[in-house]
C-alpha cells in the first residue's frame, strides 16, 4: 500500500495556499502515488477529526482562486488551545498529545503545514516534542518570516495596496486632500515599504521606525510650498510614534494576538490640528489577503507545494522549504521557530526611500 501524508493551512489566509495544495496533490499522487490527507481550518482539524482526502479532481482549477480550500484558523495552538471544558466555560489545554495520536492513527507518512510564524512554531514543537514527521511551507502576507527571502502572498498584496494607493492618489490631488492609507503586516513594515515606493507614496510610516508628526507635517508643507497641495501617506497598521505604543483594536489572550487597527485615523487626527488641509482615511483590511494570487505568488506556492514533497520523499523533517535567492531550499525549523523577519535599520529600500524624498517619519 501506498504512503499517506497530511496537509493542513494554519494562520489567517494568504493569496497562493490553493496553489501550494495543487502542487502538493498532483506531486504526491501522480508521481509518487501516495494518498493526501487535508485537515479542515488548520490544527484545529488534527484535534476535531476533521480531514478530507484530497484528489487530483479537488484541486482542479485552484491556481486562480484565493483562500485555502481547507480552510484556516489561527487560534489553534497545539500547545494552548481553548477547550469546552463540562460545565461549558473554555480551558486553554496543551492538546499536542491527542493530535500526535490522531496523526499516528491515521499512519501519516509525514505532515506538511503550511503557515506563518506561529504555524512554524507549533509544527517545530510537534516534532521536536511529538516526534511528527512535519514539513514547513511558509506563508503569510506580511513576508515577516525569517530564513526565507519572500513568502508567498506578499507579492499579491503588495499589488492590491499599490492599487489602492494609485487610486487614492488620483483623487487626493482632485481635492487637495491629506490622504492616509492604512495597510497590514502587523509588526512589519514590508508591505508598507513596498506598496508606498512603488505607487510614489510621500510618507511611509513602517512599524520599525517609530514617526514623529512634526516630521511628517513638515513634508505636506515643503509640498505646499512648492504648489502641490495634496499627500498621499501609507501608514502600516503597527505604525506608532516616537515614545507611543501601537494602535489595538482588540485585546490578544493566550489563543490569539492582539488584533492591530487604528494606526491611520490616529496619525490623521493629529495632523488634522496642524495642517489646514482636509485628511482622509483609508483602511483596506482585508482586501489585501483576498482574491486570486499574482503570477509571482502562483509559482511560488507552485514551487513551495511541490519541494515540500521533495522533501517528505527524502525523509526530511523538521525543516521548512525556503526561497534563497533563486533556489528553493530546506532550512532547520530552528532557524525560523519564533524568529521575525522585520525591515532592517540598513534595508536597501529604506535608503532607495530616503533617497527618492520620501519621509518615513524619523
Ligand atoms: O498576519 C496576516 C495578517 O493579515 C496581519 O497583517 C493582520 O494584522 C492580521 O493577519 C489580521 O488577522 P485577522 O484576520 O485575525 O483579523
Amino acid at each position: 500500500m501506498g504512503k499517506t501524508i497530511g496537509v493542513l493551512t494554519g494562520g489567517g489566509d494568504c493569496p497562493g495556499l490553493n496553489a501550494v495544495l495543487r502542487a502538493i496533490v498532483k506531486h504526491a499522487t501522480e508521481d509518487h502515488c501516495w494518498e493526501v490527507v487535508g485537515f479542515e481550518d488548520g490544527f484545529q482539524g488534527i484535534y476535531e477529526r476533521r480531514y478530507k482526502f484530497l484528489r487530483r479532481e479537488d484541486v482542479r482549477g485552484l491556481l486562480t482562486r484565493g483562500g485555502t480550500i481547507l480552510g484556516s484558523s489561527n487560534k489553534s495552538n497545539p500547545f494552548s488551545y481553548p477547550v469546552k471544558a463540562p460545565g461549558g466555560t473554555i480551558e486553554v489545554r496543551d492538546v499536542s498529545a491527542d493530535m500526535v495520536r490522531t496523526l499516528r492513527e491515521l499512519d501519516l507518512e509525514a505532515l506538511i503545514v503550511t503557515g506563518g510564524d506561529g504555524s512554524m512554531l507549533f509544527a517545530s514543537g510537534l516534532w521536536e516534542r511529538g516526534g511528527v514527521p512535519v514539513v514547513g511551507v511558509p506563508k503569510t502576507i506580511d513576508n515577516d518570516l525569517a530564513a526565507t527571502d519572500v513568502t508567498f502572498g506578499f507579492h499579491t498584496a503588495v499589488q492590491v495596496a499599490t492599487d489602492a494607493l494609485d487610486r487614492l492618489h488620483t483623487t487626493a490631488e482632485s481635492h487637495d486632500r491629506i490622504m492616509l492609507c492604512e495597510v497590514m503586516g502587523r509588526d512589519a513594515g514590508w508591505i508598507a515599504l513596498y506598496a508606498g515606493l512603488a505607487a510614489g507614496a510621500d510618507v511611509i510610516l513602517i512599524p520599525e521606525i517609530p514617526y514623529d508628526v512634526d516630521r511628517i507635517v513638515a513634508c505636506v508643507r515643503r509640498r505646499m510650498v512648492r504648489g502641490i497641495t495634496y499627500s498621499l501617506v501609507v501608514v502600516s497598521e503597527g505604525a506608532r510614534p516616537a515614545g507611543g505604543d501601537v494602535s489595538i483594536i482588540e485585546a490578544g489572550a493566550v489563543t490569539h494576538m492582539p488584533r492591530l487597527g487604528g494606526a491611520a485615523e490616529r496619525l490623521a487626527q493629529e495632523i488634522k490640528k496642524r495642517v489646514e488641509l482636509e485628511v482622509r482615511t483609508t483602511v483596506l483590511g482585508h482586501v489585501q489577503r483576498g482574491g486570486t494570487p499574482t503570477a509571482f505568488d502562483r509559482v511560488l506556492g507552485t514551487r513551495f507545494g511541490v519541494a515540500a514533497v521533495d522533501a517528505v520523499a527524502r525523509g526530511e523533517f523538521g525543516k521548512m522549504v525556503a526561497l534563497r535567492g533563486t533556489d528553493i531550499i530546506a532550512v532547520p525549523f530552528s532557524e525560523v521557530a519564533g524568529k521575525q523577519r522585520l525591515v532592517d535599520a540598513r534595508n536597501e529600500h529604506l535608503r532607495v526611500a530616503r533617497t527618492t524624498g520620501v519621509e518615513l517619519g524619523g
